[in-house]
């Protein structure tokens, strides 16, 4: 059996004989959202560490567990922190946990991140519905023989996001008074924030928003055929925008304060995803 897809299973056999819960919805939460799990209906949880093999997160304000229960009358597992590829790990073991997700019955992927704020209109505690993302600087966590049994070789692109939840987020934004805004994501590897000619770069190349995560779990769960939707935080207006140089603990505090109001969208967002896709 192909070494990738053998850690993947015995991680599910694993979790199969811990809990007994089938998520509808993934939710994986950026920094900032870190105390969503608060807001669940919470019915089981699952450390990181309890999964052999599992990649387990080193970032301060990352914990590692998987929680499942509902939000409202949605059942939902949540990413209560994920690990990053700057962190060292290989891109297979960093998408190994969306992996695991869809294989619990999962349909829907929910990805929220921060991220840098490349387009100039954007402000720092904006919301961006992403749209599309760019992966093109990180290597692809489909690299190596393909996994049959997960999805095709050379899986289309072209509606990742998908569509019809983006209508669904940008309806409950309206309806909740929130604002958002739209826009292309990039993903690079960090653990370094952008040179301002790299900031320059991203915003030629069509990039709104700029960040460590997100498109590489896209990429895995769009192999797997999976609905995906993702919202990032704005936390700083990236590198060369804003004058003031970047820290990881005003990222933190950003995200920290639009905390109630990103939580407030992703809950409303997932009650009606799930009316949308149970319809
Ligand atoms: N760049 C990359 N990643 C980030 C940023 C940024 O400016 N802010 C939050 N995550």
């Amino acid at each position: 059996m192909n070494r990738v897809y053998e850690k993947l299973m015995k991680c599910y056999e694993s979790f199969k004989k811990k809990v007994d819960f089938i998520p509808e919805v993934a939710l994986i939460l950026g920094s900032g959202l870190g105390d969503y799990a608060e807001d669940i209906k919470v019915e089981a949880e699952l450390d990181y560490h309890e999964l052999d093999g599992f990649p387990v997160s080193t970032v301060p304000g990352h914990q590692g567990k998987y929680i499942f229960g509902y939000v409202g009358e949605v059942p939902v597992v949540c990413m209560k922190g994920r690990v990053h590829y700057y962190e060292g790990y290989d891109i297979s073991d960093v998408v190994l946990p969306i992996r695991l997700m869809k294989l619990m019955g999962t349909k829907v992927l929910f990805l929220t991140n921060a991220a840098g704020g490349i387009n100039s209109s954007f402000k720092a505690g904006d919301f961006m519905l992403i749209k599309d993302h760019i992966s093109s600087f990180i290597p692809s966590p489909l690299i190596g023989a393909n996994i049959d049994e997960l999805g095709v070789r050379f899986p289309d692109m072209s509606n990742v996001y998908d569509t019809k939840l983006q209508k669904v987020i940008r309806r409950t934004a309206a309806l909740n008074d929130i604002d958002i805004q739209e826009g292309v994501y990039i993903q690079l590897t960090g653990p370094n924030y952008e040179t301002p000619a790299e900031v320059r770069m991203c915003r030629a190349l069509g990039a709104d928003a700029v960040g460590m995560s997100t498109a590489c779990e896209a990429v895995a769960a769009n192999h797997m055929g999976m609905m995906i939707c993702g919202i990032s935080c704005i936390s700083n207006m990236a590198s060369g925008i804003s004058p003031n140089p970047l820290s990881h603990v005003e990222v933190q505090e950003v995200a920290d304060r639009v905390a109630p109001l990103f939580k407030k969208l992703v809950t409303e967002s997932i009650k009606n995803i799930s009316k949308e896709i149970n319809s």
